[in-house]
């Protein structure tokens, strides 16, 4: 008997805690995008906000402070992070209304702001305590309540309203298992950016059913034409409020994996939470420690995003194609983004008959070679939208956005 047949291997099933628990950015049609790729295609990555393969390079500064700390950096650190890095976060934050007062052990580090959303709905959520959600979404906050054995509650943001969350939606939708409201703004996939009169709303509805506040704000600083962005803490010195960011995005280097989420407002009544969060800290050690070193300096001195997002800067100036050659193309619309990296155009059902839009977007990458989001992988509910990235060069952009639109002209399902 060989010694492979002598044993009989029990069958390692999916745990049931994962059947919810999606994330199509990287899903089976990138699974297909990266066969073609290792059979000699060249594939147009358009569904991650990657910003390092389209050649926007992190700030010389930021290399060189992690380079140089190297050597002193081959220890775990603190679990929450180093102290100089989270005191350049307080810094980074006294310029921005709503933290006064943050104290530097309110700031934890995290391997990008995903580890930080992950260790939050650990730490906050029993079976069944419900979190809402926008919808569309950064789909990672829905599969980490669900992980988390919480119940993702989605509300609608208006596409007729400049994709501004449904405060009615929000209200008809809160039980009272509902612990917390996620706020992603600007807003990752449809580029909206909320005003203060909006986010008002928004914290009211917190403050009447004592909803904690988690405030995923990492485009801030990734605005257009002048757009102003209020942090929600600004607006809710008494509630809790965790505001979660960091450097993939702003500073270029989402491979780093450096984020940090800022803690403001009362804590006296969620010891039970903080306490959770320091457990799950310690239990992951330390957040990568070199990249620990990037933050001080990106955060502070002269913030190259800016160049890139003035109105003839790369950034604003591919925004700007993408809504043009969306908006030419023949039943399909796009709300102008006002902040983040994206674009998510409306297919008109009238025109374009899309019963299943991840086939769509699988047709499109066997066809053309472009890889782009399915509206539905953002827990939006109907299949007629999709996420593309403005990050491409204007002149790739512009190729792929005319490949698209004649393969939309006569596709059908
Ligand atoms: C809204 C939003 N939140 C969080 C993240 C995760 O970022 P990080 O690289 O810090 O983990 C992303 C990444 O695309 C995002 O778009």
């Amino acid at each position: 008997m060989s010694p492979t047949s002598r044993h009989h291997l029990r069958p390692l099933n999916q745990p049931v805690k994962l059947q919810n628990v999606l994330y199509e950015i990287r899903g089976p049609v990138a699974a297909r995008a990266a066969q073609l790729e290792a059979e000699g295609h060249r594939i147009l990555k358009l569904n991650i906000g990657n910003p390092a393969p389209f050649g926007f390079e992190a700030p010389d500064t930021i290399l060189h402070d992690m380079i140089a700390a190297l050597p002193t950096a081959q220890g775990y650190s603190e679990s929450k992070g180093i102290l100089p890095a989270r005191r350049a976060i307080v810094s980074r934050y006294q310029e921005v209304p709503g933290f006064p007062d943050l104290d530097v052990d309110h700031v934890y580090l995290g391997n990008g702001v995903s580890e930080l959303i992950m260790m939050t709905l650990q730490a906050l959520l029993d079976d069944g305590d419900e979190v809402l959600i926008p919808s569309p979404d950064y789909p990672l906050w829905t599969a980490a309540t669900s992980l988390a054995g919480g119940v993702p509650v989605h509300y609608v943001c208006d596409e007729e309203n400049g994709w501004n969350p449904s405060v009615e939606d929000i209200r008809a939708k809160v039980t009272s298992r509902t612990k917390a409201i996620v706020i992603i703004n600007p807003n990752n996939p449809t580029g909206a950016v909320y005003s203060q009169e909006v986010l008002t709303e928004l914290v009211e509805v917190a403050r009447e059913h004592s909803l904690l506040l988690l405030a995923d704000e990492i485009y801030d600083r990734i605005l257009y034409d002048g757009a102003r962005h209020t942090s929600v803490a600004a607006l809710a010195p008494d509630l809790l409020c965790l505001t979660f960011n960091g450097l993939s995005k702003t500073y270029r280097v989402a491979g780093y994996r450096a984020g940090w989420v800022a803690i403001t407002g009362p804590t006296a009544h969620a010891a039970g939470f903080l306490q959770g969060i320091d457990l799950l800290a310690s239990t992951r050690l330390c957040p990568n420690v070199p990249a620990q070193h990037a933050i001080q300096v990106a955060v502070s001195g002269h913030q190259s995003i800016e160049e890139l997002l003035a109105p003839d800067g790369r950034l604003t100036q591919q925004r700007d194609i993408a809504v043009r050659m969306l908006s030419a193309m023949d039943g399909v619309s796009v709300a102008e983004p006002r902040g983040a990296l994206y674009v998510f155009p409306r297919l008109d059902p009238e025109v374009h008959e899309i019963r299943d839009d991840e086939r769509l977007v699988l047709d499109l990458l066997e066809q053309e070679k472009i890889l782009v989001v399915h509206g539905t992988g953002f827990n939006w509910p109907a299949p007629d939208h999709l996420r593309i990235v403005t990050l491409p060069w204007g002149t790739d952009l512009q190729a792929a956005l005319e490949r698209m639109g004649n393969f939309l002209a006569s596709y059908s399902q």
